[in-house]
């Protein structure tokens, strides 16, 4: 977990829609990273959720309209102090008559009022009937409220509770903590830039049914571009076939199951791309003659696999490259980390290479922290923490090098 996520101070503006029931889940799993939290009401919101509800999992009695300008609480100016306290003030779910509100610079309740006083930024979830949000009106004041720096993230498409199925969803509690993320995040050095990152292992099918593998999860490389997102980048990945690992939130995926595939969406790519890293666990070698049914196992007591060699994507990505554009390899190492990684790094026409020793505890494959050297033509250092900690770690580098 990067430091800069924990121990923030969070405002949450509940307004009048159903969705509001999930925002006590958001209110604890933000306290789970010691962030404090307060939370705010309109009228309407009151009678969708528990003001208890919500205290309670705060920690922190949550302020109602009749808090408002009232000398029962009112003495603080609560709008005021809560605007200033804010690191990021989230409006979920966002009524279409808040957004109106707020792009009209309405403050007649206690949360319009604050969300006018803060200079902190606003992270909006419009979640409505699918016609309410669809509507010029609703687009029109959301459209503004984008045009002057507030994030509006798009609702879900699904069912509604109004009983249409449609765009209009409030979306899940991960990805509303991934908008704070990137709203607190403390640095966006890597604006403007186009970061591709493949990450995963990659399926070399023999026959319907079967396949060679790597234990690879994806969870390295993902790290790699979420760091990247939180920095400010617009972030492309091509991702082999992984289990469910966390939050694509904010990341242009695109799915691949062989090297042959995962090459192809490389290069279509590459163009757009001005840094390339390359985390992803490509099978070395293919079955030349995919079969059409299951291999049958009667009658052959061995089975011998004639395999050919893939194409070594980095190689070839680093023998084409732009003088602009810079390469990332991964590197897992059994043995002379340092000595191999160099080599490939060379090998390859790579930029900087991330070199771990699989044979650690707790590192490589699967794990979810990791300690890794990670060597450019003229530096070397070593980095160890949680992937997210070492992706980090390795987009500090790139900074202070590529970029500098
Ligand atoms: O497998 P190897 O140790 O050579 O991998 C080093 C780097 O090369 C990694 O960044 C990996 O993603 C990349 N690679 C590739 N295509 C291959 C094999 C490896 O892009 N066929």
């Amino acid at each position: 977990m990067l430091d800069w996520k924990r121990s923030r101070k969070i405002l949450l503006c509940v307004t009048g829609g159903i969705a509001a029931y999930k925002i006590p889940d958001l209110a604890s799993r933000l306290r789970k990273l010691d962030c404090e939290v307060e939370i705010v009401l309109t009228k309407g919101a009151e009678s969708l959720v528990s003001p208890l509800a919500l205290s309670t999992l705060s920690g922190r009695r949550a302020w109602l309209q009749d808090d408002f300008l009232s000398d029962k609480r009112g003495f603080e100016i609560p709008h005021i102090r809560l605007a200033d306290w804010a690191e990021v003030v989230v409006v979920a779910p966002c009524s279409a008559e808040t957004a109106f509100g707020l792009a009209q610079g309405r403050a007649d309740s206690i949360v319009e009022a604050a969300l006018l006083a803060t200079r902190a930024p606003v992270v909006l979830f419009p979640a409505m009937n699918v016609h309410m949000f669809e509507h010029p009106a609703t687009q029109q004041n959301l459209r503004i409220l984008a045009e002057r720096g507030v994030r509006v993230v798009d609702p879900e498409f699904g069912s509604l509770a109004c009983g249409y199925e449609g765009k209009g969803r409030l979306p899940e509690t991960d990805l509303i903590l991934e908008e704070i993320a990137y709203a607190l995040s403390p640095r966006r050095d890597l604006a403007g830039r186009h970061v591709l990152v493949t990450a995963g292992p990659t399926r070399e099918y023999l026959d319907p049914v079967r396949f060679i593998s790597n234990p690879s999860t994806g969870k390295m490389g993902l790290a790699m571009a979420r760091t990247a997102w939180y920095r400010g980048a617009e972030v492309r990945v091509i991702l082999g076939p992984t289990p469910p690992i966390g939050s694509t939130h904010g990341l242009g995926i695109q799915n691949v199951v062989s090297a042959l595939e995962m090459r192809d969406a490389v290069m279509e790519n590459l163009g757009w791309a001005d840094c390339v890293v390359k985390a992803a666990a490509v099978g070395d070698y293919r079955s030349p003659n995919r079969v059409e049914h299951k291999i049958k196992r009667e009658k052959k007591d061995t089975l011998t696999l004639s395999l050919e060699q893939n194409p070594d994507i980095a190689a070839e990505v680093g023998g084409n490259k732009r003088v602009d554009q810079f390469l990332i390899g991964f590197a897992a190492e059994t043995d002379d980390v340092v000595k191999n990684a160099r080599a490939k790094m060379a090998r390859k026409g790579l930029d900087m290479m991330v070199a771990n020793d699989v044979t650690v505890p707790g590192c490589g494959f699967g794990a979810d922290s990791n300690t890794v050297r990670i060597i450019s033509r003229d530096d070397e250092t070593q980095a160890s923490g949680s992937k997210e900690e070492v992706a980090d770690a390795v987009w500090e580098m790139v900074v202070h090098g590529w970029l500098s």
